[in-house]
């Protein structure tokens, strides 16, 4: 029997993603269908060292993504011979665990002669839209999580245009970072977002790195270390209500700005190319946060755009991302050899000139 008559219509694509400290597996089908998905945070592996331990990802990825898979196939009542392809994230991310992840859906792929797609997990997020919210190219995104920080020009599939990213830290890893300082464990931006609802954001101003500004990329290590410097002048207070609250307000204030601002002038730049572009996608886990949300909302109201944000739990890392970017590529026949390497970094827009001092892995 063939492939082609075997495999089910709408073809369906189990995605894997395994590049940070979620290990998640899913099924999605080409009418946008999540048939079944199972996902598990090593959050609590990590909170005691402050952020994830690559080593303790990787063996944890191990440890659960294969139950994973057998659950959600279970779930849906598929047999792999079933599918018409698996994705599964090739990078950037730990290297550690996206060989996890890549090894297992090779493996399945040569057992049962399917198809590979080897993911970019930055592609997985950029196109979560499409699935969730059936959007046309081009668009803008922004993408905030925890290990990025960039705002690209999306084309088309496999077509970015990199207008922005960080020069230091990602935002998500900054609001861990300031989370740390004010004794807020980890992950630390749901704490500070709570914390900053009853602060006031004027008590302590803090600087908004490169706003105002030529170009779009980001800097938040100058508000960190503002924050940290902060803390230590008022010792113990900082860590107590209402000091803390008054912290956490003023460092998303200004984070707040930096976004809005260099969002901006993306913006701007992304109009150049389409004038009639009028999507704004955010993604990433710091997407979550009302406040930036709010600031978004009014930046997108105010420049003609409309943003979509998909829910949370698609914005976080997931495996219907993949599964979707794969049955995406898989569509436009974009499939790949089971040699494909896993790579910490993988540049979505290989054109794009390596940010001056960036340390984020895009
Ligand atoms: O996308 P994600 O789940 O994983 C990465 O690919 O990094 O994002 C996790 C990041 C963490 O840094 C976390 O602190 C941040 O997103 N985050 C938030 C909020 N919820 C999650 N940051 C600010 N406010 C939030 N409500
Ligand atoms: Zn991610």
């Amino acid at each position: 029997m063939s492939i082609a008559t075997r495999t089910r219509t709408p073809p369906v694509v189990l995605g894997i993603e395994t590049s940070c400290d979620e290990t998640a597996a899913a099924l999605v089908d080409g009418e946008r269908r999540v048939l079944a998905e199972a996902l598990f945070s090593q959050e609590d592996h990590h909170a005691p060292f402050g952020g994830v331990v690559p080593e303790i990802a990787a063996r944890a990825h191990v440890e659960i993504l294969d139950r994973l898979i057998a659950r959600v196939m279970a779930e849906a009542g598929l047999r792999f011979d079933q599918l018409a392809g698996i994705a599964a994230t090739a990078g950037p991310g730990l290297i550690g665990g996206l060989i996890v992840g890549l090894v297992t859906a090779k493996a399945i792929c040569a057992v049962h002669r399917l198809p590979l797609l080897a993911i970019n997990h930055l592609e997985g997020h950029a196109l979560t839209a499409r699935l969730t919210d059936a959007i046309d190219f081009p668009y803008l995104l922004l993408l905030i999580s925890g290990g990025h920080c960039q705002v690209l020009g999306v084309d088309g599939v496999g077509r970015y245009r990199r207008l922005g990213t960080t020069l230091d830290d990602a935002l998500g890893e900054a609001f861990d970072k300031a989370a740390k300082m004010l004794g807020l464990g980890f992950p630390g931006g749901p704490a500070v977002e709570r914390a900053a609802r009853t602060g006031d954001p004027d008590r302590f101003p803090l600087p908004r790195p490169l706003l105002g500004q030529p170009g779009c990329h980001f800097s938040f290590s100058g508000l960190k270390t503002a924050l940290r410097q902060t803390v230590e002048r008022l010792g113990p207070a900082a860590l107590e209500p209402p000091t803390l609250n008054d912290l956490c307000a003023g460092f998303q204030a200004a984070a707040g700005d930096i976004l809005v601002d260099r969002t901006r002038r993306a913006a701007a730049l992304f109009r150049q190319h389409h004038p009639g572009a009028n999507t704004l996608v955010v993604a990433g886990g710091v997407a979550a946060n009302a406040a930036l949300r709010a600031r978004l909302a009014d930046l997108a109201a105010g420049q003609d755009f409309r943003l979509i944000i998909p829910p949370p739990a698609l914005c976080t890392d997931n495996g219907v991302m993949i599964a979707w970017a794969g049955l995406e590529r898989l569509a436009l026949g974009l499939t790949d050899d089971l040699a494909a390497p896993a790579r910490a970094r993988w540049p979505l827009d290989p054109a794009a000139e390596p940010a001056v001092g960036a340390g984020n892995k895009a």
